[in-house]
C-alpha cells in the first residue's frame, strides 16, 4: 500500500480527506501533519506529525521515515485572512508549495495534489459559467498565490516530470471543521448560527452568488483525480469544478424550511470586495470531459445534512 502525507490535516478540508483517505487506503498508510494538532478522530486514528511546511528539512525528513509516496498539500491563508497580512500570506502559500514540489522532484514522489481557488479569476473575468480557460485578473493576495502557484504546477510538471494534479475549489461547505478565513466561510457560519442563535448576520449582501460545494463531493473529487489514469489528466495547471451556486438569501429560505423562524440579516464588509471580483458561477466540462467529474449534492440535500450534523454536534 501506498504511503500518503497530508500537510494542512488540521484545516477545513484536512478534517475530512484525513478521514477518507484512511478509509480508502488505511489508517497506517495516511499520515496526518499540521503545526496544530488535528481533530480527536484523527489524533486517534492514525499518525500525527508536527510540520510546518515552510522548514524544508523538516518535511524531506518527515517523507523519508514514512517513505512517503504521495502528498496532499493543503495548508494555506485563505482570501480573508491573507488580505490581513498579504507578505506572510505570500510566503506561506508560496513558499509552502514551492517546497512541497521542490521535495517532489528531489525525492521523486509519485503524485502530489494542491488546491487552486475561484480565487484565480477577478473583475475581468467572465462571471456565469466561467469556463476553463478565461481572463485571469486576481486582485487578492490569495488569488494572486493561487494563480501563481498553478503556473508553478504546470512549470514542475513540463520541465521536472512532477505528477502535479489540481482542483480550483469553489467555497467549501462541511460540519466537521469550521471555515478559516475566507469569503466563503458566511456558508459555514449560518448553520451554527442558525441552530444556536436563530438568526445571523450575513457578511455579504442578499443577492451574492459564489460557486459552493458541499465537502463530500469535494474530497470525492479530490480523491478521483488523483486515482485516475496519468494520460487522463491533461490540465496540469488546475481544473475547474463546480458544485451548486447560490446566493446568501437562497441558503438563508433553504434554511428556513427546516427553522421556521429563523432570520437572516446582512452587514457588508471588506469581504464583498472579494466576492465582486469571484464569479457567480463555473463551468468544469474539461474535469467531466476528462476524468468523469459529477458532483452529487444540491443545495437542499446539503442543507438537511449540515443541520442534522451540526445539532449532533452542538448538544
Ligand atoms: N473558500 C475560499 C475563500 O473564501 C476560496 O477558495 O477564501
Amino acid at each position: 500500500m501506498k504511503k500518503i502525507l497530508v500537510i494542512g490535516a488540521s484545516g477545513q478540508i484536512g478534517s475530512d480527506l484525513v478521514i477518507e483517505l484512511r478509509k480508502r487506503f488505511g489508517n497506517e498508510n495516511t499520515i496526518a501533519s499540521d503545526i496544530r494538532l488535528a481533530s480527536d478522530e484523527i489524533m486517534s486514528s492514525g499518525t500525527f506529525e508536527t510540520l510546518n511546511v515552510l522548514e524544508k528539512d523538516n518535511l524531506i525528513n518527515v517523507c523519508k521515515k514514512y517513505n512517503i509516496q504521495e502528498i496532499y498539500h493543503l495548508a494555506a491563508i485563505l482570501s480573508g485572512n491573507a488580505e490581513k497580512n498579504p507578505l506572510k500570506s505570500w510566503e506561506i502559500n508560496m513558499q509552502g508549495l514551492l517546497n512541497v514540489l521542490e521535495v517532489a522532484k528531489e525525492l521523486s514522489l509519485n503524485k502530489i495534489f494542491w488546491p487552486s481557488s475561484i480565487a484565480v479569476f477577478g473583475p475581468s473575468t467572465t462571471k456565469t459559467n466561467t469556463p476553463q480557460f478565461d481572463i485571469m485578473d486576481p486582485n487578492t493576495v490569495y488569488g494572486i498565490s493561487k494563480l501563481a502557484g498553478e503556473r508553478w504546477c504546470e512549470y514542475f510538471y513540463e520541465k521536472f516530470n512532477v505528477d502535479v494534479r489540481s482542483l480550483r475549489y469553489p467555497g467549501l461547505i462541511s460540519y466537521k471543521a469550521e471555515a478559516g478565513g475566507g469569503t466563503t466561510d458566511y456558508a459555514v457560519e449560518i448553520f451554527y448560527e442558525a441552530i444556536k442563535n436563530k438568526k445571523y448576520e450575513c457578511f455579504l449582501s442578499a443577492e451574492t452568488s459564489l460557486p459552493m460545494m458541499y465537502m463530500e463531493d469535494a474530497i470525492n473529487a479530490t480523491i478521483e483525480l488523483m486515482e485516475a489514469d496519468k494520460q487522463k489528466i491533461k490540465i496540469r495547471s488546475s481544473y475547474n469544478l463546480a458544485g451548486i451556486s447560490f446566493n446568501p438569501k437562497e441558503i438563508a429560505n433553504e434554511i428556513k424550511k427546516h427553522i421556521t423562524d429563523f432570520k437572516i440579516t446582512y452587514k457588508e464588509d471588506f469581504r464583498q470586495a472579494i466576492a465582486n471580483s469571484w464569479p457567480k458561477s463555473i463551468d468544469d466540462s474539461v474535469a467531466k470531459k476528462d476524468w468523469g467529474w459529477q458532483h452529487k449534492y444540491n443545495l437542499a440535500e446539503m442543507t438537511k445534512i449540515m443541520l442534522k450534523e451540526i445539532a449532533k454536534k452542538l448538544s
